[in-house]
C-alpha cells in the first residue's frame, strides 16, 4: 500500500464518524483532501461544512458542498483533520500546511476531533517535525529569539503568508516531552497567534493507516 492509499483508507474510515452529522468540521492537507473528496459522494446527507483554510473551503465548494462561517453554526459535532505528528496520547503537531490557527479554533469548538493519518505520523516523542508557529509579522524576530531561549531553532517560512495575513516560524530541534506545557508557554509569547501543538485539546480518535489496514487509537 502506498502512502496515498493509506491516506485514502483513513479518510474513508472517517466517513463512518460523520454519518448523521449536519455540520462537519473539515481540516487541511493532503489527507484531509481525500476526506473532502469522499464527502462529495454523500453531500445530500448533511447540511454543509466549516473549513480550516481557504484551500479546503475552495475544494469543498468545488464539490458543491456548502461552506459556513464558523460563527454561523451552533455547533461542530465532528472535526476531521490530518496531522504532521501524533503521539500515543493523541497530542499532535499540526501546521505543516500553515493552517494551524483555524484548525485549532475548529478543534476547540468540535465535540469530537477525529485525526486521520498514515502510520509515518505516529511518533514516541513529538518534535521530529519542526513545530510551526503563526506569528504577527512585526513580532517575527522577538518570537524567534524567545524560541532560541526555549532551545529551538526557528526558521522563517519564506514566501508564505497565512490565511490570516501572518507569517510562520518553523521551529526545529525541539524535544517535546511535555507538549501541554510547551503549548502554553509558546502561546504566552507576545506576538504569537498560535502554535502547532495540539495537546491541550488533543484528538479524540486517531485513525492510523498502515499496510495492515486502519487502526483506531483512542487516547
Ligand atoms: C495543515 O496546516 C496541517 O495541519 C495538516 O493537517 C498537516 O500538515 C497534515 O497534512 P498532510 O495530510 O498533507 O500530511
Amino acid at each position: 500500500m502506498t502512502q496515498d492509499e493509506m491516506k485514502k483508507a483513513v479518510a474513508l474510515a472517517a466517513i463512518e464518524y460523520v454519518k448523521d452529522v449536519p455540520i462537519i468540521g473539515v481540516g487541511t492537507g493532503s489527507t484531509a483532501n481525500f476526506f473532502i473528496d469522499a464527502l462529495a459522494d454523500m453531500k445530500h446527507l448533511f447540511d454543509g461544512a466549516v473549513a480550516s483554510s481557504v484551500a479546503s473551503a475552495e475544494r469543498l465548494k468545488s464539490h458543491g458542498i456548502p461552506v459556513y462561517d464558523l460563527n454561523a453554526v451552533d455547533s461542530v459535532p465532528v472535526y476531521v483533520d490530518g496531522a504532521d505528528e501524533a503521539n500515543a496520547e493523541l497530542a499532535l503537531i499540526k501546521g505543516g500546511g500553515g493552517a494551524l490557527t483555524r484548525e485549532k479554533i475548529i478543534a476547540a469548538v468540535a465535540e469530537k476531533f477525529i485525526c486521520i493519518a498514515d502510520k509515518s505520523k505516529l511518533v514516541p516523542i513529538l518534535g521530529g517535525f519542526p513545530l510551526p508557529i503563526e506569528v504577527l509579522p512585526m513580532a517575527r524576530s522577538h518570537v524567534g529569539r524567545a524560541m532560541v531561549k526555549l532551545e529551538g531553532d526557528p526558521v522563517y517560512r519564506e514566501d508564505f503568508v497565512t490565511d490570516n495575513g501572518n507569517i510562520i516560524l518553523d521551529v526545529y530541534n525541539l524535544n517535546i516531552t511535555n507538549p501541554e506545557r510547551l503549548e502554553q508557554e509558546i502561546n504566552n509569547i507576545t506576538g504569537v497567534v498560535t502554535n502547532g501543538l495540539f495537546a491541550q485539546r488533543p484528538a479524540d480518535v486517531l485513525l492510523l493507516g498502515s499496510e495492515q489496514g486502519v487502526e483506531t487509537i483512542i487516547a
